[in-house]
C-alpha cells in the first residue's frame, strides 16, 4: 500500500534539541556552561525522556514542559551548573529550538507530492506550536499531534493511534519517521513504515521491533516515501 502520511516526531527530529545548550555557549560570559554544553545538553535530553517513560508506567502523566525543567534542573546540577539566569535562557532557547537545515525543503517537497504530513509528539501544543512558528514551517505541516490529547507520553499505543484518527489512513499508508531508536521502534511494531534518523551513528536499540529504514538525516525522505 502505498505511502499518503508522512508524520514526524519533533524534538530531535525536526528541531535540533542541542541547539539551546550550544547557543547559550556561544554567548558572553558562559565559560563555565562552554565547557561542558554537550554533556549537559545530552544529560537534559536523557532525563527528560526517562521522566517521560517513567511517568507513562506509573500513570503519573505531565505536561512536557514540565519534564522539560526537570530534566533540565537535574542536569545543570549534574554539571555544577547553578545559575537561575541561565536556566531561564536555556529554557527560552528550546521554546524556539532551529529545524535542521533540510527541514523546510524536505516538508515542502511532501506537500506538493501531495502527501499529509503532520508532527506527533510528547510536546505540549504550545510547546510545539512555539516550535513550528520559530522555524517557519508551519504552512507545510497539515497538523500537529499532541500527546496531550491521550495524557500519556510515547511509546503507549494510543499515541500512535491519532494518526489514523486524524487521517482516517490505515497503518501501512503511515511513514513515521524519528531520530529516537526507540520510537521508530515502537512505532514499527505498532504497524507503521518507519524511518529511524541516526544522525550519531548510534548502535541500534534492543527492542522486539527495529525500525524498518534508517537514515542519516531528512533529505531523502520524500524519494523514501515515493519508493514504499
Ligand atoms: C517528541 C520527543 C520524543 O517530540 O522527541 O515526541
Amino acid at each position: 500500500m502505498p505511502i499518503t502520511t508522512c508524520i514526524f516526531d519533533a524534538y530531535g527530529t525536526l528541531f535540533d534539541v542541542a541547539a539551546a545548550a550550544r547557543e547559550a555557549a556561544g554567548e558572553p560570559g558562559r565559560d563555565a556552561l562552554a565547557a561542558c554544553w554537550q554533556k549537559l545538553a545530552n544529560d537534559w535530553r536523557l532525563k527528560q525522556l526517562q521522566y517521560t517513560w517513567l511517568r507513562a508506567v506509573a500513570d503519573a502523566h505531565g505536561d512536557f514542559w514540565d519534564v522539560t525543567q526537570d530534566g533540565l534542573d537535574w542536569a545543570m546540577e549534574a554539571n555544577d551548573l547553578d545559575d537561575a539566569e541561565l536556566r531561564e535562557r536555556l529554557l527560552q532557547l528550546y521554546w524556539e529550538l532551529s529545524a535542521y537545515p533540510e527541514v523546510p525543503e524536505m516538508l515542502g517537497t511532501l506537500k506538493a507530492g501531495g502527501y499529509a504530513t503532520a508532527i506527533l509528539s510528547n510536546g505540549s501544543p504550545k510547546m510545539l506550536q512555539g516550535a513550528v512558528d520559530s522555524a517557519a514551517v508551519g504552512d507545510v505541516l497539515d497538523d500537529i499531534l499532541s500527546v496531550e490529547s491521550v495524557g500519556i507520553f510515547k511509546p503507549h499505543k494510543s499515541v500512535y493511534d491519532l494518526v489514523g484518527q486524524r487521517f482516517g489512513c490505515a497503518k501501512e499508508e503511515v511513514l513515521f519517521v524519528s531520530s529516537n531508536g526507540w520510537d521508530a521502534a515502537a512505532a514499527t511494531g505498532y504497524g507503521f513504515q518507519t524511518v529511524w534518523v541516526n544522525r550519531a551513528g548510534e548502535p541500534v536499540d534492543r527492542l522486539p521491533w527495529t525500525p524498518k529504514n534508517v537514515l542519516s538525516d531528512l533529505t531523502t525522505i520524500p524519494d523514501l516515501a515515493g519508493r514504499l
